[in-house]
């Protein structure tokens, strides 16, 4: 039996996290739960897993919480923008899945590292933004950080037992997103409606945007960066629309060996929560037989995300935080109608290019300065058109 803490329950990530776990109820029980905004969804969650800590982030939500769970006795909640993390950290738990969206996922990524459990970790921005300061706190003990991306819990499975000398080179596959094909100029015209329709995966509105932008393929080259200690240049990405090998491992013989799986992230969720062990899903295996698999270069010219998060990602220090927290608000106003899909890589490249990071060491700190100037940054830049 593992104890599980849910960080962003009511998300994409999250309620599919609460469907492994309804599967296997003595596997996994639930201790704590962590939501934004959406109580209504919370408080069914708390009835059905009865966890003893429930975190909120709205104030609001939180009172509208209080009082439909009347009812219900024994769930401390906390409430506030740090209560996510506070449970990642004071909760005595084996494992934390970390499924908030954006940089507001770095304090508990690092909260539960200190506190000594394991992280399933989806928020990939947490790794993007803080990546040193995570790898430092599982120095000696790399089984403690599982990845739940779909691409990075294919390589982990890859790499299993495999030398590191060994390996030549990762590819990551991704399905091109809505926009696949298209040009920079029929780009500029989506629209949000055709953005949000992803063509194999079902996931939250910001991850979905940095899927048709291709800035999440961006994100994942840093996150397997960190997360297998490659070097960039052994990173390669590669479009697949089928979206059923999700990363191959390229050995130094010649060999190269594929990931495959229905795409459904209930399968990477699963493999993280029960890390090392595989449990049935009852989630059908890809039909061989019926299927054809095709791969294709990336458009680097219709995408430029790639190329920048490359950049950023060899410049490290403050760079890939400030892409990240530029790229959130550059994503927020596309979904509020303020600016064309291709304005989003823009703004970012623009805001990159004026960072300037401290020589420092990166800390906490540091993050959190370059977070809010690149937000700061990025509004003036969307504002002034
Ligand atoms: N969805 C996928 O299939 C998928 C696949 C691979 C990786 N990921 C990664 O997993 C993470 C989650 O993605 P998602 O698609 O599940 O996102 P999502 O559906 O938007 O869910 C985000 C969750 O975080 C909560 N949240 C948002 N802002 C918060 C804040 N400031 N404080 C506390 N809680 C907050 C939300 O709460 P409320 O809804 O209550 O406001 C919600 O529970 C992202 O980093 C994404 O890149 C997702």
């Amino acid at each position: 039996m593992r104890t599980l803490v849910i960080l962003g329950s009511t998300g994409s990530v999250g309620t599919q996290a609460l469907e492994v776990v309804r599967r296997n109820p003595d596997r996994f029980r639930v201790v704590g739960l962590s939501a934004g905004t959406n109580h209504e969804l919370l408080i069914g969650q708390i009835r059905e897993f009865v966890p003893p800590y429930v975190a909120i982030a709205d104030e609001q939500a939180a009172a509208d919480l209080r009082e439909k769970l009347t009812n219900i006795r024994d769930v401390e909640i906390l409430v506030g923008p740090d209560a996510a993390e506070t449970l990642a950290r004071d909760l005595e738990a084996d494992l934390v899945l970390n499924a908030l969206v954006g940089a507001s996922g770095l304090a508990p990524t690092l909260a539960a590292l200190q506190s000594g459990k394991t992280l399933a970790l989806a928020n990939k921005e947490s790794l993007v933004i803080g990546g040193e300061l995570v790898m430092d706190l599982i120095k000696g003990e790399p089984e403690r950080l599982v990845p739940v991306d779909s691409e990075h819990a294919g390589l982990a499975q890859l790499l299993r037992g495999e030398r590191k000398e060994d390996v030549k080179r990762v590819i990551l596959t991704g399905s091109g997103g809505p926009f696949r094909g298209w040009s920079r100029n029929e780009l500029a015209r989506a629209s949000v409606k055709e953005a949000l329709a992803h063509p194999v995966w079902q996931m939250g509105p910001k991850i979905t945007i940095d899927s048709a932008t291709l800035m999440n393929k961006g994100l994942e080259v840093i996150e397997a960066h960190y997360l297998f200690g490659l070097d960039y240049s052994q990173i390669h990405v590669v479009i697949h629309p089928e979206g059923i090998v999700h990363a191959l491992v390229e050995f130094r013989d010649g060999t190269i060996l594929a990931q495959l799986a229905t795409a459904d992230m209930r399968l990477p969720i699963q493999l993280a929560l029960a890390w090392p062990e595989r449990l049935p899903t009852g989630i059908e295996p890809v039909p061989i037989a019926d299927k054809k698999l095709t791969f294709e270069s990336v458009d680097r010219e219709a995408f430029p995300a790639i190329d920048l998060a490359y950049r950023v990602g060899q410049l490290g220090l403050t760079f890939p935080a400030v892409m990240s927290a530029a790229n959130e608000v550059a994503v927020m106003a596309f979904l509020e109608g303020k600016i064309p899909l291709t304005r989003i890589v823009e703004v970012v490249q623009t805001v990159v290019d004026e960072h300037e990071a401290p020589s420092t060491v990166v800390s906490v700190v540091n993050l959190e300065r370059a977070d809010a100037w690149a937000r700061r940054r990025a509004a003036e830049i969307i504002e002034a058109g």
